[in-house]
């Protein structure tokens, strides 16, 4: 597609702009090192309400918010101990928490749709480091994209989807993770995965041995974990070993590279496959597959979050 007026390359005046059309109550969108955020300043419930207005979101799916260091975070939510050695270990990064709200915070309650917790991240992204450093904003940012659709992993992406929406959108080139954060949130005895993402399972278990991942029975839960979700246009068929007639192919390892329309990697390498996950389906997607095969993704590592992503992108829609 055409590059979008509101696409806009990194510069200080850029940065400054984007602050100020953000401090004004608008959206603007930025990249993170897991996929393009649609930003709005999380203290004003207007900006707020304008973000799931934009994405179609339903409103108890809350927000995550982004703040520049772990000080800042702890303004609005209460950290306990196993949320001070994630917060150390994995920011600036793929990790959200989820976290109680402090009683004076000043977040939007519409942000946390009514939840007494809130998600928070520091992300690694330097763009948005660099924009929550000159805005000095927390800044509520769900993924840039209409509610149940790809997520964003370059700037045209966001032009695509949410052109129109947005006053502007930051272009920061392509995401180098490619699915979203990893939400954890903690019960009294466990760390609770609540989203599978860019950081693994094994990595929050080399801290806490026993990460639970969250089922109906949890204490916790993430409202936003609907079924169908990053679906393209088009119906997607799973572990696929052949190719049928009208189908495009994505591939994963050498094996599949013959008949693989986009391979996701030719290596087998998962960090690279996760990458290249949401613009294979953005690129099939404006080429009007009619069916989109996907080669079997080992389940292990990052493959857990592409799989996720795969079984909500080929789930009946609604
Ligand atoms: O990588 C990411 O996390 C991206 C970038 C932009 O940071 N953001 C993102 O936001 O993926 P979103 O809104 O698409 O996903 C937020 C997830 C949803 O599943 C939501 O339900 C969950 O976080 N969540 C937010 N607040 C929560 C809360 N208080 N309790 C439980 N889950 C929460
Ligand atoms: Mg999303």
């Amino acid at each position: 597609m055409s590059a979008s007026k509101s696409i806009i390359p990194p510069s200080s005046t850029a940065l400054e702009r984007a602050s100020d059309l953000l401090h004004n109550g608008e959206l603007v969108a930025f990249p993170t090192e897991t996929v393009y955020g649609l930003g709005a300043d999380a203290t004003h419930d207007k900006a707020v309400a304008k973000i799931f207005e934009a994405k179609g979101r339903p409103s108890f799916n809350p927000l995550i918010i982004h703040v520049p260091d772990m000080e800042t975070a702890k303004q609005y939510v209460i950290f306990e101990e196993r949320a001070e050695i994630l917060g150390r270990v994995f920011w600036p990064g793929a990790l959200t928490m989820v976290l109680p709200r402090r009683k004076d915070c000043p977040i939007s309650k519409l942000a946390s749709a009514g939840l007494e917790t809130l998600a928070i991240r520091v992300p690694a992204n330097p763009l948005a480091r660099q924009l929550l450093q000159v805005c000095r904003l927390p800044l509520a940012a769900p993924s840039a994209n209409p509610s149940g659709q790809i997520s964003p992993t370059q700037a045209s992406h966001v032009a695509t989807g949410l052109g129109h929406r947005v006053s502007m959108i930051l272009d920061g080139g392509t995401c180098t993770i490619g699915v979203e954060s990893t939400v954890v949130g903690f019960d009294e005895e466990n760390v609770v995965l609540l989203r599978s993402g860019g950081i693994t399972k094994e990595q929050l278990e080399a801290h806490f041995p026993n990460v639970q991942e969250a089922n109906e029975e949890s204490e916790i839960s993430s409202p936003g974990m609907l079924l169908s979700h990053y679906a393209p246009s088009c119906p997607v068929r799973l572990n696929a070993t052949d190719k049928h007639e009208n189908e495009a192919f994505l591939g994963f390892g050498r094996e599949y590279d013959k008949i693989s329309t986009i391979n996701l990697s030719i290596s087998g390498d998962l960090s690279e496959a996760t990458a290249n996950l949401f613009s294979a389906f953005h690129l099939l997607d404006e080429q009007g597959a009619k069916q989109i095969a996907v080669a079997p993704i080992p389940n292990i590592g990052l493959g857990v979050a592409i799989n996720d992503r795969l079984k909500r992108a080929a789930a009946p829609r609604p």
